[in-house]
């Protein structure tokens, strides 16, 4: 199919869907109207910053759709679970959750529950949950998240439980409605999917393929963000390394993050996740020579073993990845590298896990994501002989902490004395007299303020770092 038509496609499914949001209004509408208390929802993000941008999709068209938002599930008329199955132990938690909600629904019969995201577009996931949680009202998954208010709709009216979800799709339906979680800061798709299969993972199962959105689409949506106060934009995919390849107009990821820098009212950008085989020399001198760009790059490397990085089909080797770090660091001094790291891959010697921690004293990362390795059916690896014994993965777990948290805690202490912007994200929760925000690097800092200090960027110096976070007084 070729983009245009794609794109006609797109629209009008659309409208279709804008319409079934008006009738889901006039239905929340008219119940009030009979005297109904007004409905609430509950919408809970399970997984990384795209089931979070998704999540405020959902968000978006209950708000639209007349519906109260509330923080506490145990009020909720209309619970919403957008999952993750990266790891096993999330879809274990999300089961564990289902469980607890037959006793909300006895105690509120009207309740209705959803369950979308990642998960469901697992078959055997799906059938375990006709099977075993009557408690679910309505299944859909990623690819067709834009089909909410039909769905919604279709649930509310009916007596019977509603599930559907597709294998994939070539849609972008990009113009619902959408609630950001905070004012001055959000994410924004780029690219949908991903292409890569490293064998442990799962997300190009159910994410699906690579799809990258038209640049001009994405500048009008940013554009909005900053006319609307946006000013923290995190361009989001699975590779954003590889963003433009498949359009019909190819482009460059550094191409498209110098069009978004030259936004008015957009002060900062960020960007998740990237695959360091794509990272190329033009994003690096482009970050060094954009100021808006955070000094921040998150750069899986899953393993320091370049046996396990080629069964992991990572496509580079210890020495390559270093030699980007190398190059990162030197073109951008101030930069904070964070990674990605996987134990306990099948096969994983002591001399494998041994070159992790070597790269890791190496790197000298800010922080690190340490996962322990979790078969996902389906995956090449889970095939894989030889899958490590829990203790002996336990142990290395223990000793990659250890090493993290030396090198992470130097790393951070680097900028101890500085004055840096921080832009505040909220009031502390714990100490009600301080705020706390982060620096472009990532890093948190408390400093005293107020409830008016929220959405801005102010500059602090940073005068106690503690292990991974600072305290830090206003400079001015
Ligand atoms: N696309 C992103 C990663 C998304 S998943 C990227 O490549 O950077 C986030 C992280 O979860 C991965 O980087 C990996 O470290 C971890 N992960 C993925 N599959 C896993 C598995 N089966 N077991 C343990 N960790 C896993
Ligand atoms: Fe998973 Fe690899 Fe794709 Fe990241 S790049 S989502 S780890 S397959
Ligand atoms: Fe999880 Fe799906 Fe993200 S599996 S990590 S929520 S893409």
């Amino acid at each position: 199919m070729t983009e245009k038509i794609v794109r006609e496609k797109s629209q009008e499914e659309e409208k279709r869907q804008l319409g079934f949001l008006k009738e889901l209004s006039d239905y929340v509408e008219t119940r009030v109207a009979e005297g109904h208390p007004r409905p609430r929802s509950y919408v809970e993000t399970f997984g990384c910053q795209m089931n979070a941008r998704d999540s405020e999709k959902l968000r978006g068209i209950l708000s639209e759709a007349g519906f109260l938002e509330t923080e506490d599930e145990k009020e909720a008329d209309l619970i919403i679970y957008n999952t993750c199955t990266v790891r096993e132990n999330a879809d274990l938690h999300v089961y564990g959750r289902l469980g607890r909600l037959v006793g909300y629904k006895k105690k509120n019969p009207d309740l209705l529950v959803g369950v979308c995201g990642c998960m469901m577009q697992e078959k055997q996931v799906v059938d375990k949950i006709r099977r075993s949680y009557p408690v679910v009202d309505l299944v859909f998954g990623t690819h067709n998240l834009f089909t909410f208010p039909e769905l919604l709709l279709r649930t509310l009216r009916g007596k019977k439980r509603v599930v559907e979800v597709w294998d994939s799709t070539d849609e972008m339906v990009e113009h619902l409605p959408v609630r950001r979680k905070y004012a001055f800061k959000t994410g924004i798709n780029i690219m949908y999917g991903c292409n890569n299969f490293c064998s442990y993972c799962i997300v190009p199962y159910v994410r699906g393929r690579e799809r990258s959105r038209e640049p001009e689409a994405i500048l009008e949506e940013v554009r909005h963000f900053a006319a609307d106060g946006v000013k923290e934009i995190m361009l989001l995919g699975q590779n954003v390394n590889s963003y433009g390849k498949t359009l019909e107009t190819p482009m460059t990821f550094a191409q498209l993050l110098r069009e978004v820098c030259r936004i008015d009212g957009i002060e900062r950008v960020r960007f998740m996740s990237s695959h360091p085989k794509d990272l190329t020399d033009e994003l690096i001198d482009t970050i060094a020579a954009e100021p808006k760009i955070c000094r921040h790059y998150h750069l899986p490397v899953q393993s320091g073993s370049d046996r396990i990085l080629k069964e992991m089909n990572r496509r580079y080797t210890h020495a390559a990845y270093m030699a980007k770090v190398k190059k990162i660091r030197e073109k951008i001094p101030a930069i904070s590298i964070t990674t990605d790291i996987i134990v306990g891959f099948p096969g994983e010697t002591e001399e494998d896990f041994e070159e992790t921690l070597r790269l890791v004293h190496e790197a000298k990362f800010d922080s690190v994501f340490t996962f322990i390795y979790s078969k996902r059916t389906g995956t090449p690896a889970a095939a894989m002989p030889d899958q490590i014994e829990d203790g002996v993965v336990h142990e290395r777990f223990d000793r990659l902490m250890e090493a993290v948290k030396e090198e992470g805690e130097t790393a951070c202490a680097r900028f101890t004395g500085q004055t840096m912007d921080v832009l505040v994200e909220e009031v502390n929760k714990r100490t009600p007299d301080l705020v706390t925000g982060r620096i472009s690097q990532n890093l948190i800092v408390h400093f005293p303020g107020t409830a008016a200090d929220v959405g801005k960027i102010v500059p602090v110096r940073l005068d106690d770092c503690r292990g991974f976070y600072y305290f830090g007084t206003r400079a001015n």
